[in-house]
Parts: structure tokens; sequence; C-alpha cells
């Protein structure tokens, strides 16, 4: 594990989008895991800036994010769709179709579970992840206490988690309940993954993330 400390969050933008940008330099057909929340807008905003620079090229790129809200339509500013399509997709040469989603408004969700795990697979799995993080540590919409073998699944949301986004929605009562994500097991198969944290609320749960010890629950794992 390399840990890169930034003085503040520009800087932590700044650093995260050099890197990224010399992956696709590097690999033009890279597979991007992405992270929607807070953290990662002002890493898109340079990506966007140096795709203004002709710096580099979406065209070849493959994206798949980690989650979507269940009952939300792809049209809601409060969906993840909406939020890719405005802090990124819209401002870059990247194709449509090869961008990718888990639909939380899928008439059935187990089917929709699978056929993100398919697609994961048939894009040959994701070369770098970018991930935010929960102040109570939860990884794309997986609350702490999930399987790492999991894959795709509908998950409950934390009260916590409600909260921490209520930000977002008119009210706490119009935050969802659930959420449909990808899962820890295919999170963790990422050839690389690119955690990102700012901000004084964020520093406590880095720390448990980088000294605190395996749980239980985590070691009895097969
Ligand atoms: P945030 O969310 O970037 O809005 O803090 C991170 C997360 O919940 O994973």
């Amino acid at each position: 594990m390399n840990i890169m400390k930034a003085e503040n969050y520009v800087e932590m933008s700044v650093q995260a989008s050099e890197y990224i940008s010399k992956k696709i330099e590097s690999k033009p057909n890279i597979t991007l895991g992405l992270a929607t929340g807070s953290t990662p807008k002002g890493l898109y905003a340079k990506l966007i800036k140096n795709y203004l620079r002709h710096e580099i090229s979406f065209q070849q790129v493959s994206t798949i994010n980690l989650d979507e809200h269940i009952g939300i339509n792809q049209t809601d500013p409060n969906s993840y769709h909406f939020y890719m399509k405005t802090q990124l997709f819209d401002h870059i040469d990247i194709r449509e179709t090869q961008t990718h989603l888990p639909y939380g408004n899928a008439q059935d969700l187990a089917k929709e579970c699978d056929r993100y795990d398919l697609l994961i697979n048939r894009l040959g799995g994701i070369d770098l992840q970018i991930l935010g993080i929960g102040h109570n540590g939860h990884i794309g919409f997986n609350e702490p206490g999930s399987s790492v073998n999991s894959r795709t699944q509908v998950v409950r949301l934390t009260e916590s988690t409600r909260k921490a986004n209520a930000k977002f929605f008119k009210s706490f009562d119009d935050v969802p309940t659930h959420a449909i994500t990808m899962g820890i097991a295919s999170i963790l198969e990422s050839k690389e993954i690119l955690l990102l944290a700012s901000g004084r609320l964020k520093a406590k749960v880095i720390e448990r993330l980088v000294k605190g010890k395996l749980t239980k629950r985590f070691r009895h794992q097969p």
C-alpha cells in the first residue's frame, strides 16, 4: 500500500488526476472503476481540464461505477447516473456505450446484479478503481460487516450513511433506504485501487483503515 499525502483537497485532486491521466496514456483502453460523492468531484474537474488541454483522450476508455440508489430514475439529479453525466461524461470524449452504472430502477434487481457481475467479467475486470470511503468505513455502499466475498448486491443503507447523504436531498426522509452496489470481492480484484479521502472528518476512518487490525469477521472469511 502506498500512501500519498496532499496539502489540501485541491492538491489531492491534482495528484489523483495526474496519476490517472498517466495510466490512461499508458493504456488508452483502460477500464476505470468510478465512484461518486463529494470526494471525487475535484478529481473529475481536473480530468476534464486535462482532456480540454488535449493531454488525454477517453475515446477508448471504459468505465464501471460502484453503485446507484434504488428507486430513483436515471434523470433524477440525485441519481448517480445524473452525477456522472454532469460531473464528467458530458464534458469529455468518452463513448456513452462504454460507460456503465448499475440500474437502481431495474424491474428485476436480482437479474440486474447478475448482469453487472457479468459485465465486470466481460470488461476483463477493473484496471484502476477509484474509491471514496464513508465516515463509517463503507466502500461503495458495502456497509461495515459486508462479506469480503460479496458480488453486486442490493443493500440496506445504515442510518449514518443516509444522514451523510441527506445533504444532497431535500430532507432525510427523501434519502433512499436501499442501493445496488458492486461487491467487495469485485472491488478487491481490481488490479489497482486509488482511495481518496480528504478532511478532518475522514481522518479517523483512514487511521483505522491503515493502522487498524483485521476484524474477526474479515479473518474468518474462507
Ligand atoms: P463522500 O462520500 O465523498 O461524499 O464523503 C464517500 C462515500 O460515502 O463513499
